[in-house]
């Protein structure tokens, strides 16, 4: 049995990304355990050099890490705002950053996006993708999906039948990294 992270970088209580990493992390198989995080029990001071010389990193940072690296593999699901990460994800990625260089214990990572707009997320997931993936142990999968409203329900997952598709291929990768790790 594995063990999925599913990561909503969002702190809206209702976030459409933590929806779409936990319906994508529990797709991946059933015999894996999904467990779900929730980025307003990590909210910590804002990242700076002088806080961290004067008291250390915090310890959810820490705790952050310790679901990181107890897990199998991560679904991260990217909110974009302005272009760019949430200020709630950006914190604890800047604060886990200072921990170790292997910010995500080298675990296989699947990169989502999903916006309520045409674009998806696509700016912060190219972001994310590009960056992550600097010298990383694997290769990782990324998907966005855009217009969440229209081409997402609750209960048949992604309803345009092409989006769907790239969505599936982009599982089956995920899938095929993670039962060679
Ligand atoms: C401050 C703010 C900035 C936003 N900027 C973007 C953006 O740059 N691109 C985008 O696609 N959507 C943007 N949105 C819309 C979000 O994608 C939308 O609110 C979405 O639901 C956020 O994901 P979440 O529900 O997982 O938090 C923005 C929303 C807010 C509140």
């Amino acid at each position: 049995m594995k063990r999925i992270l599913a990561i909503g970088a969002s702190s809206s209580s209702n976030s459409i990304n933590k929806e779409f990493a936990s319906y994508a992390a529990n797709l991946v198989s059933l015999k894996n355990e999904v467990i779900e995080l929730d980025l307003r029990q990590y909210e910590m001071p804002i990242y700076s050099e002088d806080l961290q010389n004067l008291s250390g990193i915090p310890k959810k940072a820490f705790d952050f890490k310790s679901e990181i690296s107890n897990s199998d593999a991560l679904v991260i699901s990217l909110a974009e705002h302005n272009g760019s990460y949430t200020a709630a994800f950006k914190n604890i990625y800047d604060w886990i950053s200072v921990i170790e260089a292997d910010v995500w214990c080298s675990k296989p990572i699947l990169l989502l996006s999903t916006s309520t707009g045409a674009r998806g997320g696509k700016t912060v997931l190219d972001t994310a993708h590009s960056r992550f993936s600097r010298n990383y142990k694997f290769k990782i999968p990324f998907f966005s999906l855009p217009n969440f409203n229209n081409n997402f329900d609750s209960a048949e997952g992604i309803i345009d039948i092409r989006l769907n598709q790239d969505f599936q291929a982009v599982l089956i990768d995920f899938e095929n990294i993670i039962n060679e790790s």
